[in-house]
């Protein structure tokens, strides 16, 4: 755990502008700065970024956030290591609470990567000399260019090659990375010996692993680094670090099954092709790649092992799959793999087939169809029997309800007969996971007023009067504003990004987060805010003196205090009538 503290520390150091401006070359428009968006495809800037507020809002797709957010989302980074990429940048240093056990791993982290980077500069400088090596890439139809940006080397033949890059051989780090084994006679060995090496780098451009294939013929094809505290192969994609910008032009990334498969389609300039590395894919790998293209297209070969590893895929992305992303399935001509395909037939018409490539519902319900005999009873029973594990992990939205439909028409039901048949839960209008405990943002718009002017000028939230208090608490609809305020006054935050990170625990986060988008959209001139705070105040309060009168008067007040109040409220009520309204400005 960071804390949060030291989030706001950062937030308030880093300038967000800066930080977008290094990825994403920023114009300046008035009192912010616009560009092209980079997470959706658009020709006129909708992308806006508030140096005031430090928070970023695309007018276009909606994307929004913090610099923090914004490097999570660009890079494809996690929370933690966004945070860590910024606060070097300014020269903090992230301080952590760790577990004896994690920085155990993290120090054995630090050495792995050295060692890593120093493998793949030895097997690339070794590739220079070997003409064999050389050759062999070139009858595979790769350029030294493709090769060089892969940072594909060669492990020349030989136990111990590898003593010669480093300085010590026996070195724990070494073997930990899987670069060496120990034989019988207790001696060191070389894993990869008269290997194409290709490193596997992470999102941030670390080397983490290798993956070595024989020189033509030759067992096993490819040898694999194993699994270490740094290369966790159900979360690493190859060559999404090379593919990162491509993915973002293009909208899309394609998910491949080989080495060679994605760096013969960059050769032939289909630059946002990423391989999972030998092993299934996983939910973490669709989440990871949804977070970077709005559209992933999963290719495999057309025989039946392409078909089983392409339903698998089709598992995991169920859950994954919210509206607005959509996942495709390619399947090749029989005996081609993407690699004999693009050479054969160029990028023309790989893209074509891409094109034409099924979504996931299609699939899925061809896929289950087929395995029943739909005009019996039993074969429709039996496909939505094996519908309801497929249906169950979906979210409960749009593109649930369309293939409900579907399977509803196929197995002669009504929609809601499929949903309780499969025991779905009820769709909800939300497009992110739906936690059925998080709160629902509030409709009343007075509350939606004071959410927006507090979280976009945080400091107000000092200046309220106990009154003020008092009427948030009273009201349960307000409940999420009240504790907004809390939250400001004990974080102290200057900007909406820093309220904005601050707010990511708490319950009303989400809320949070829908609002912040919005409050880039208001004019927000500082000096009417305190004035506009009045107004939403006065209503408020208005409303409540009326429902106390209307109350009063329905019960008919005879008692003296009763009669006393009943004034008390009338004079209110006028007073407020008077001013209340005035002050609120349409501007938000
Ligand atoms: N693979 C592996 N070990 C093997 C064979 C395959 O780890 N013995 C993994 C590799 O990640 C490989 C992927 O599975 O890239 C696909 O394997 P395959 O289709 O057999 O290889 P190709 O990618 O077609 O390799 P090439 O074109 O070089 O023959
Ligand atoms: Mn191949």
């Amino acid at each position: 755990m960071i804390p949060q503290s030291f989030i706001q520390d950062l937030l308030s150091r880093v300038d967000i502008v800066d930080v977008v401006d290094r990825h994403v070359k920023l114009k300046r428009a008035g009192a912010n700065y616009v560009a092209c968006c980079p997470f959706h495809g658009e020709k006129t800037p909708s992308f806006t970024v508030s140096p005031t507020k430090q928070f970023y809002h695309c007018f276009g797709c909606g994307a929004h956030g913090t610099a923090v957010g914004f490097l999570m989302e660009y890079s494809g980074l996690g929370f933690v290591d966004a945070v860590k990429d910024l606060a070097q940048s300014v020269g903090m240093k992230v301080p952590e609470v760790r577990s004896e056990l994690a920085q155990r791993k993290a120090e054995a982290g630090d050495d792995l990567y050295g060692v890593l980077l120093r493998a793949a500069q030895y097997y690339r400088a070794q590739l220079k000399d070997a003409a064999r090596a050389i050759d062999y890439l070139k009858r595979r139809g790769l350029s030294g260019e493709i090769a060089k940006r892969f940072g594909i080397g060669y492990a020349p033949d030989g136990w111990q090659n590898l003593a010669a890059a480093f300085p010590d051989y026996n070195a724990k780090a070494l073997a930990t990375a899987g670069l060496v084994k120990v034989n019988e006679d207790h001696r060191r060995y070389d894993v990869f010996r008269d290997r194409i090496m290709f490193p596997i780098v992470d999102v941030r451009g670390n080397v983490i692993g290798f993956g070595g294939r024989v020189l033509g013929e030759g067992e096993p094809k490819y040898l694999n680094s194993p699994e270490t505290p740094i290369f966790e192969k159900g979360r690493e994609l190859y060559g999404l670090y090379q593919a990162r910008g491509a993915i973002r032009r293009a909208g899309r990334v394609v998910v491949v099954e080989g080495y060679m498969d994605v760096v013969a389609l960059a050769q032939h300039e289909v630059e946002y092709a990423v391989a999972t590395l030998g092993t299934a894919t996983t939910p973490l790998h669709v989440q990871k790649l949804l977070r970077q293209a709005d559209e992933v297209v999963f290719c495999f070969d057309g025989d039946d092992a392409g078909r089983r590893a392409a339903w698998r895929a089709l598992e995991n992305s169920l859950a994954q799959l919210v509206d607005g992303k959509q996942v495709r399935f390619l399947f090749l001509p029989q005996g081609e793999d993407p690699d004999t395909y693009v050479r054969k037939a160029g990028k023309e018409a790989f893209e074509t087939l891409i094109a034409g490539a099924p979504p996931l519902s299609r699939f899925l319900l061809d896929e289950l169809a087929s395995r029943v005999d739909l005009s019996a009873a039993e074969g429709r029973a039996a496909f939505i029997h094996q519908a309801r594990p497929l249906l169950k992990p979906m979210q409960s939205n749009a593109l649930r309800v369309q293939i409900v439909r579907e399977v509803a028409a196929l197995s002669r039901l009504a929609p809601e007969e499929v949903e309780r048949l499969c025991e779905l839960a009820p769709m909800v209008t939300r497009t992110r996971t739906a936690d059925p405990r998080s709160p629902r943002m509030p409709q009343a718009p007075l509350a939606r007023q004071l959410l927006r002017l507090l979280m976009g000028n945080p400091k107000v939230a000092s200046t309220l009067s106990s009154e003020q208090h008092a009427l948030l608490s009273s009201d349960p609809e307000l409940a999420p504003v009240a504790a907004l305020v809390e939250l400001l006054k004990n974080s102290g935050a200057t900007s909406l990004g820093v309220v904005f990170e601050a707010s990511r625990d708490s319950n009303y986060a989400d809320i949070y987060e829908a609002v912040a988008g919005e409050t880039l959209l208001a004019a927000g001139s500082e000096e009417t805010v305190q004035a506009d705070l009045d107004g939403v105040f006065a209503q408020l309060e208005l409303r409540r003196v009326q429902s106390e009168y209307t109350r009063l008067c329905a019960s008919g007040g005879h008692s003296e205090s009763e009669q006393l109040r009943f004034q008390e409220l009338k004079r209110r009520l006028a007073e407020l009538k008077g001013v209340g309204t005035v002050n609120v400005r349409s501007q938000i």
